[in-house]
């Protein structure tokens, strides 16, 4: 019978870290945990963490709240939907959510009593709970006074000492004003009515340009937040990654391996792990070197395309009409470029095509343009140029 090496990667690319494998935003982290004792004395707090797709945000409000359930004996709830539309799905959810997290707490049955009407199952072992199906009055109560319905439930929490509600994804929630307009009124009241007694922390992510939408639709939103961005993260921070993870399963890496790995990370955590990954089920001998980590790299270089990619890039664009365009912008490294510079790398049939390129780049939004018609161009997102760089390389390297 063949033999199959049974080992455990230990790493997650597609999945939030777990908290003991997380890397860097330590200022952002200690910038929030600062305010803590403020929501603990009953004066709530409002974040905001922005991220494009794959920088780390699910996974910094995961660690988050692990950190305040230890260390200041917060109930943590953590509400994760792209598809949330409308507010009553979003409080069904943090209700339903806050449920299940107090459930095993022995003073949770005050509070279950208080909810009898409206749920489903209480206290069936290891059971999901869930609100009842005819649920609309209850939700539109909660939803005209979410403030007073917090405030009132923390007073029942006996040895936990407020509530840490982080909102993942609010993307869907920004199309229209109703969320901007009922979150202002939902933090006035909190402040104005029930201040010194809502011991309440709320923490929102989405992308960069939700948090500005939000804004659109009522500019008083970006007061009520400290908004932090999820940029890349630092080499240091990347190369520690590195180490200390693969030192979990006892394997080493050598200079020149991790010095690549660290480049083609460049800094995003996706990347990071799919490259993590990719490279352990390279290695044969406990030893990372530099041949192990170019073969890995291109593999999570794959990985990133089938995922993020390619979905994206559809056939029209990766037609092989203009696949040598895009090999030649990750052969020259391109992140951004000047429609006039970039030419110099074209032969005069992918010249021709490059208008229509530019156009249809555009339109699946790989690439952006800062103004309209300024013949400048960047990479929305890093993964692109990452991705391509690691497709030019194929032939050279393996
Ligand atoms: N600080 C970190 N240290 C180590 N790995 C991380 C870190 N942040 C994120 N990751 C990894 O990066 C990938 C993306 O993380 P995550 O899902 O948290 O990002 P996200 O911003 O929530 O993405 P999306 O926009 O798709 O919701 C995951 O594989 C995760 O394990
Ligand atoms: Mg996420």
């Amino acid at each position: 019978m063949e033999e199959f090496p049974l080992k455990e990667t230990p790493f997650q690319p597609g999945h939030p870290v777990n908290p003991e494998n997380f890397k860097g935003r330590m200022d952002i982290i200690q910038n929030i945990i600062r305010y803590m004792p403020n929501v603990i004395s009953g004066n709530a707090q409002h974040f905001f963490i922005t991220g494009k797709r794959g920088m780390g945000k699910t996974s910094l409000a995961n660690y988050v709240k692990q950190l305040v359930q230890k260390k200041f004996k917060m109930v943590g709830v953590h509400v994760t939907n792209d598809s949330l539309q409308d507010i009553e799905s979003l409080i069904s959810h943090v209700i339903e959510q806050l449920l299940n997290e107090i459930e095993s707490e022995t003073w949770s049955k005050k509070i279950f009593r208080k909810f009898k009407d409206n749920i489903k199952s209480v206290g069936a072992f290891g059971a999901n709970i869930e609100l009842k199906e005819n649920k609309e009055e209850f939700i539109k109560s909660v939803k005209n006074n979410f403030p007073q319905f917090l405030s009132e439930m923390v007073k029942d929490f006996e040895d936990k000492k407020g509530i840490f509600i982080i909102i993942d994804d609010i993307n869907g929630l920004t199309k229209s004003p109703d969320f901007a307009t009922w979150y202002k009124s939902f933090s006035d009241t909190l402040d104005v009515n029930f201040g010194g007694e809502s011991p309440v922390a709320i923490m929102l992510s989405g992308y960069p340009d939700k948090l500005q939408a939000l804004y659109n639709h009522n500019p008083s939103f970006n007061r009520i937040f400290r908004s932090y961005n999820l940029g890349p993260l630092t080499r240091a921070e990347v190369s520690s990654f590195f180490e200390d993870t693969f030192e979990k399963v006892s394997i080493k890496t050598e200079k020149e391996a991790l010095d690549k790995m660290i480049n083609f990370s460049t800094g995003i955590p996706t990347m990071m792990q799919e490259i993590g990954e990719g490279v352990f089920w390279e290695d044969s001998d406990n030893i990372i070197d530099e041949n192990d980590a170019l073969k890995g790299i291109f593999e999570a270089g794959m990985q990133i395309g089938k995922k993020f990619i390619r979905p994206e890039i559809d056939s029209s664009i990766y037609s092989p009409k203009y696949r040598s365009i895009l090999l030649k912008m990750g052969e020259h490294a391109i992140i951004s470029f000047k429609k006039s510079n970039f030419e110099k790398y074209l032969n005069d049939e992918e010249k021709k095509v490059f208008p229509d390129f530019l156009k249809k780049a555009k339109q699946l939004k790989i690439l952006e343009q800062e103004r309209a018609r300024s013949g400048e161009y960047k990479f929305p997102n890093m993964l692109y140029p990452v991705y391509l760089a690691i497709l030019s390389i194929k032939n050279d390297k393996l």
